[in-house]
């Protein structure tokens, strides 16, 4: 009903994540504050809420008393769409600590993380993880239901309320909410989007309450995920599983007396804004030396110790290399209270530490390591300022980094080296492939990309840039709406674009 970059007017919506979309932090008084997150995602869907009069039911970071207390409302200078949304329009769900450390700690990233990313080696199954994993779900449900009987009083009789869940950690929440919502008589659209990857069925029967997650998901009118691959292995395990008669070509499945659709629906990025930080961002690395740039969450998936270790082999095959080039790697700390992830940043360290000690010269070290976060300033300009960008997953759902630094690239382009298995594999066809598996591989690859003539870099890097620009984050949130067949889903005169 309304052309791909036409905004449209968006239906009361409440929108479901594990996170709120900032977090709280005592000020110099004492009280909370409220941080606005910068991530495109919530860059992007925070709109919805706040245009729509819709609200925000999430968790906010703080257990017991502490999240009793008012939720704050945004700072004055806070100029982030996040700020548009009210402290009205923020349903927090408050959560136990130890309650949370089963839930979040244990099934969400202890369980289904590496599970849905193809690694049910590092996966581990206890019962007390799932049974706190249902409890949340139900607090979720619950709190959710709350939101829809307000906006259920605040809207016309005819308008349709529209309920969207996001990401692994409310999977069993759809059909709980649904059959709340059924017991009330109160008609909603629900949907769900997961934001990382569905694994193959092979793989995800080996969760032992299988079916249940997937009856839960059952309960949305639509699911999206990144890409064909993950709808096409939801669909499987549906008919497999569950013995549902699907339509693997049009990605349908009958539950009930209900057919949910199924959708490849690839999240992009805030283009635009990307490009203006890094036409803006001030030089951060000088100097005549190449820089191979390395982003990441401090997390297992994202391959970090097997892309230095391919950097270290560089070296060795190519030492032209040596004094001319180094690895920027910049890992964002992420769920520190999980062993796995502290034994990686340990790993890590080490090895970093030995090949530093192995290369360095007097004015030059092979590997520059960043453990912390940075500024989006600053990020735009590592990715404007850097020859190569080595983004090798050893599974990602889709990976936002490598659509990023294409979009910083205003100046002298640089070269994505991309795995094929993050599901930005699938649409980023000029970039160079690599399998983060295999050393000899990534270390050929880099070589490829440190060699590159311009004219090449210039025609791959406009070919990428060309499409992220279009199928940014806005196109995405939009697809995902029409997906979900809203009847009073108009285009509004605003260009969203
Ligand atoms: C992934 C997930 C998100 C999650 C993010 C950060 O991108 O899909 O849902 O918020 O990682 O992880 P954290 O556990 O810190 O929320």
């Amino acid at each position: 009903p309304f052309q791909k970059h036409v905004k449209p007017k968006f239906p009361p919506t409440v929108v479901v994540s594990n996170r709120l979309p900032f977090v709280l932090k005592r000020g110099p008084n004492g009280n909370w504050q409220r941080h606005s997150s910068a991530g495109g995602l919530v860059t992007a869907v925070a709109p919805v809420v706040a245009d729509s009069g819709g609200l925000w039911v999430g968790w906010s970071g703080l257990f017991g008393k502490e999240a009793e207390e008012p939720i704050p409302e945004a700072d004055p200078e806070d100029n982030t769409p996040t700020a548009g949304i009210t402290s009205a329009q923020i349903f927090p769900v408050s959560l136990e600590r130890d309650e949370f450390e089963y839930y979040y700690n244990g099934c969400c990233n202890g369980t289904f993380w590496p599970l849905f990313h193809s690694m049910p080696d590092r996966a581990a199954f206890k019962h007390e993880h799932y049974d706190a994993y249902v409890e949340v779900n139900n607090k979720f449900a619950e709190k959710v239901m709350s939101a829809v009987r307000l906006l259920k009083q605040r809207s016309d009789e005819d308008e349709e309320i529209l309920v969207w869940i996001h990401d692994y950690h409310l999977m069993l929440a759809p059909s709980m909410i649904r059959e709340l919502a059924e017991a009330e008589d109160i008609h909603i659209k629900l949907g769900f989007f997961l934001h990382i990857p569905f694994p193959p069925w092979d793989i995800f029967r080996i969760f032992p309450r299988s079916a249940d997650i997937l009856l839960g998901l059952l309960g949305c009118g639509m699911l999206g995920f990144h890409v064909e691959d993950y709808c096409k292995n939801f669909v499987d395990c549906c008919r497999r599983l569950l013995g549902c008669r699907v339509d693997s070509t049009h990605l349908l499945v009958e539950h009930g007396f209900r057919t949910v659709r199924v959708r490849p629906l690839p999240i992009g990025i805030p283009f635009k804004r990307f490009e203006q930080l890094a036409l803006e961002a001030p030089r951060v690395m000088g100097g005549t030396q190449k820089v191979v740039l390395g982003v990441d969450r401090l997390d297992y998936t994202k391959g970090i110790v097997e892309r230095v270790k391919a950097f270290e082999l560089l070296f060795e095959k190519y030492p032209k290399y040596i004094g001319q080039v180094s690895l920027l790697q910049v890992a964002v700390p992420s769920r520190t209270d999980v062993k796995e992830y502290q034994d990686l940043k340990n790993e890590l360290d080490q090895l970093i530490g030995r090949i530093n000690g192995k290369f360095s010269s007097p004015s030059w070290s092979p590997i520059r390591y960043i453990f912390g976060s940075i500024s989006q300033s600053q990020l735009a300009a590592f990715y404007r300022d850097s020859a190569v960008a080595l983004v090798t997953p050893l599974r990602d759902g889709m990976n936002l980094v490598a659509k990023e630094y294409v979009a910083c690239q205003v100046h002298d382009p640089g070269v994505l080296i991309l795995s094929p298995f993050a599901g930005a594999g699938e649409t980023m066809h000029e970039a160079l492939t690599c399998n983060p598996y295999e050393k000899e591989d990534v270390c050929d690859a880099l070589d490829r990309a440190l060699s590159m003539s311009e004219d090449e870099r210039v025609m791959r890097m406009m070919h990428l840039r060309r499409r992220e620009e279009v199928n940014n984050v806005d196109f995405w949130l939009y697809s995902f709406l029409r997906g979900m067949e809203l009847h009073n889903l108009e285009p509004t005169d605003d260009d969203g674009s």
